[in-house]
């Protein structure tokens, strides 16, 4: 037998009709907010996540599903959305245009060669919001309202972290004073940490180990060293957080793990499902668009996970809809198809081809909990007609199938 990778799972029955469920809201919610639907190839050139992911991420350095393909080009399975959509944002030379402003979503399989367990999978799917062209933090708030509608439509719980990254002005004086602090408690940070002092100091911050933490809590935090712009913007946000009533903590180690960041970051978490607990996660990326070869844009984005939101939802009650159609002969298999193909112009219909008793028809139609059981048996045949019942008011009724 041959089993899915490691890593990867199929999704099928109640599981596959909560994650479309999950997707379909997440969709109906995002376009009430003007976001539109974008599509981009899950295989990309692997410098694109080099360059905006980052090199000293994780997720670069170690999770990439990577090869060279046939036509000898370093190719990548996306291990996220925002790179991919950046790329086409800038190919379609959408960051040329007048005062350009454009909103997309999208959904789908990311890649990420990760050690797998509960809420960590190596192909999982995300649905995602990018923003382009919104530089007003108006828009970070809007983002996190937008994602705090979909939980909610969706029944979930969550916690909200926020932080501010700062900018390309007030981040790297406190990158250095951060990495002369790391430097003089180095011999007592962990392996990671002392790698990440030279490539990625900032990723310190949000290091499991809890020596790293107990070390980084005498630290000083970005959020207190921020320049008058990435302040203002920051008191902006808590403002209209409190105003609007939604629930937040400012988590001075959220930095995210992929480099793109800078001003808001954010996160939403859920304390119901084990140590993986992001549900979703995401903030400003002003610079992607430029660094990419594009014009600056400044942009704002999340992506939600959908397996671990999966194991959050539950379904809702399940209504009975359309048309169970059966036959108890053979010869009568027939005269079912004009009839279903006349009632799934506006009703779902299922056609059961194997000839059965009714009782059986019956528990059929509870199945794929049909509305109503029509059925077609000896007398029904032989007088053209169909013999039908009503499974929620159980009324029954005979019907011409011209009628029906
Ligand atoms: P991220 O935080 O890496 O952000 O991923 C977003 C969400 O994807 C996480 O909160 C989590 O729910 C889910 N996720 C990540 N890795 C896994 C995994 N191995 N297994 C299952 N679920 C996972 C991004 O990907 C950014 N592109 C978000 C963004 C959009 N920022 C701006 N725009």
């Amino acid at each position: 037998m041959i089993n899915a990778l490691r890593g990867m799972k199929d999704l099928t029955f109640e599981e596959s009709e909560r994650f479309v469920h999950i997707v379909t809201t997440a969709i109906g919610i995002a376009k009430k907010y003007g976001y539109e639907y974008i599509e981009t190839p899950i295989l990309e050139e692997t410098k694109l996540f080099k360059r905006s992911v980052g090199e000293s991420s994780d997720i670069v350095g170690k999770e990439m599903y990577q090869f060279t393909d046939k036509g000898e080009n370093d190719v990548c399975m996306r291990p996220e959305g925002t790179a991919g959509v950046v790329r086409a944002f800038v190919q379609a030379k959408l960051d040329r245009q007048q005062s350009a402003k454009f909103k997309f979503y999208y959904y789908g399989p990311m890649f990420r060669y990760e050690r797998p367990q509960k809420g960590r999978l190596r192909e999982f799917h995300q649905f995602g919001c990018e923003s382009f062209g919104e530089a007003s933090v108006y828009e970070d708030f809007t983002m996190i309202q937008l994602i705090g509608d979909i939980f909610k439509a969706l029944g979930i719980g969550y916690n909200l972290q926020i932080n501010s990254l700062g900018c390309p002005t007030c981040m790297p004086s406190y990158r250095q004073n951060l990495v002369g602090f790391l430097t003089e408690c180095q011999e007592e940070l962990c392996e990671d940490c002392n790698r990440r002092i030279d490539t990625n100091p900032i990723r310190v911050l949000d290091c499991k180990n809890e020596k790293c933490q107990m070390l980084l809590k005498d630290s000083s935090k970005l959020i207190n060293n921020l320049c008058q712009s990435c302040d203002d913007d920051f008191k902006k946000l808590v403002k209209l957080l409190n105003r609007e009533e939604i629930n937040y903590e400012i988590n001075t180690n959220l930095v995210r793990g992929l480099d793109y960041y800078n001003k808001t970051a954010f996160e939403f978490v859920s304390n119901e499902i084990g140590s993986q607990s992001a549900i979703a996660g995401g903030g400003r990326y002003d610079k992607l668009v430029e660094f990419l070869d594009g014009k600056a844009t400044p942009a704002v984005g999340f992506a939600l996970g959908i397996e671990r939101i999966l194991e959050l939802v539950q379904m809702p009650q399940i209504e009975r809809e359309g048309y169970y159609l059966g036959v108890m002969d053979d010869g009568a298999i027939d005269a079912l198809f004009p009839l279903a193909s006349r009632k799934r112009t506006t009703n779902k219909v299922t056609v059961e081809y194997e000839a059965k008793k009714l009782k059986a028809h019956l528990k059929g139609a509870d199945k794929v909990h049909a509305r109503y059981c029509a059925f077609i048996g000896e007398d029904e045949f032989k007088n053209g007609t169909i013999w039908v019942k009503d499974l929620v008011s159980k009324e029954e009724i005979t019907l011409t199938q011209e009628e029906f």
